[in-house]
């Protein structure tokens, strides 16, 4: 059974989890929690075992709010039902013919008997009857997490491996469905347009650090949840639809950055962020500058920063060793005690 964290995400806050709860903890008090670039999730699922009452995901992928309602919706879910389902499909797609997944990204992303059961299993959850919206998203949620592992990849959809280096079998398992204490929000919406609806205690923000967009990054995943089929492109198979892409990836990031904070209303503002302004790679740079950000937060009250030395994620090609990890922690509106 997959745990919301086994999943391999650009930004994933998994390995710092511990840390950056110890220092939320330490410096905040308050009994909700909003999330507003959640990813993964993994940051609001450690905020429920921490003890919030309310909390809130928001990304703009549609993936990750199929995983965010599988895992935290509130509807009823019969999970015997599931497990039946998912067997069933596990064993019909050992004989799925060629479709839509594996013509495309069979040989190539994936492993070409691996793509026609992928795809397969995610045609048969659409023709499905008798499940409701959430034991849909349980079903398309256990695909992802299923075949993440199998991607004959870094780990991202950007590129593939010349030659299929990632031959494992494909095996169709589900997520673990947990019961949690505390109550989920979950939106798809553009952070600063959220903002401006929403108020808490604690709003905790980590947004994409350069330039690679996530749509983009995931856009094999993106296909395969919305599963319109579209058209695609290029080397890496990507659809002309852009839409879905974010202003924090691009020259505007520290103006959209100030605006979501100007418009926040919350006694604690937490802001994630590293420090790969001065890498080689162009697309590995920060958008926004370590100044920008801690001028933006003191606007709005005083402010403690924290660092951590963390192995970053690179493609292949070290482009900056002297990784860091920030935490800006600010108490809105009032200092800290203890400064
Ligand atoms: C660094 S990742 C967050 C990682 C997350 N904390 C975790 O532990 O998995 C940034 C996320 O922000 C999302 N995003 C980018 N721009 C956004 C926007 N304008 N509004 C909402 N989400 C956005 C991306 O899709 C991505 O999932």
């Amino acid at each position: 059974m997959y745990k919301i964290y086994n999943r391999r995400y650009t930004g994933s806050k998994t390995k710092l989890i511990d840390w950056i709860f110890e220092i939320i903890n330490k410096n905040c008090n308050g009994k909700s929690f909003v999330d507003i670039f959640s990813g993964t999730g993994v940051v609001s699922y450690y905020a429920s075992k921490n003890g919030y009452e309310d909390i809130t995901l928001n990304d703009l992928l549609y993936s990750s709010v199929v995983i965010y309602n599988a895992f935290f919706g509130s509807e009823e879910i019969d999970i015997l039902k599931l497990e039946k389902i998912i067997v069933e499909l596990e064993d019909l797609s050992k004989l799925a013919k060629p479709n839509y997944f594996s013509k495309n990204f069979g040989g190539k992303y994936f492993e070409e008997e691996n793509a026609r059961r992928i795809g397969y299993i995610r045609q048969s959850i659409q023709l499905q009857k008798n499940i409701n919206n959430r034991e849909k998203d349980v079903l398309i949620a256990s695909l992802v997490y299923s075949m993440d592992k199998l991607a004959n990849t870094v780990g991202h959809y950007d590129a593939f491996f010349k030659n299929m280096k990632n031959t494992r079998q494909f095996e169709y398992k589900m997520i673990d469905i947990e019961n949690f204490d505390s109550k989920f929000n979950i939106f798809r919406e553009d952070a600063n347009k959220l903002i401006k609806n929403i108020s808490g205690d604690i709003l905790y923000i980590d947004p994409p650090y350069n330039s690679r967009q996530y749509n983009r990054f995931y856009h094999v995943i993106e296909n395969l949840v919305e599963w319109k089929k579209p058209k695609l492109f290029g080397t890496a198979l990507k659809p002309k639809d852009n839409s879905n892409s974010s202003e924090y990836c691009k020259v505007k990031a520290p103006e959209v950055f100030a605006n979501l904070i100007e418009n926040s209303n919350f006694k604690y503002i937490v802001v994630s962020y590293n420090n790969t302004y001065n890498s080689k790679s162009k697309s590995s740079k920060n958008k926004i500058t370590l100044e920008q950000i801690e001028e933006t937060l003191n606007k709005k009250g005083s402010t403690k920063i924290y660092t951590k030395n963390h192995p970053h994620f690179n493609a292949g090609n070290t482009d900056f060793d002297n990784h860091m990890e920030l935490l800006f922690v600010t108490k809105v509106g009032e200092k800290f005690e203890d400064n």
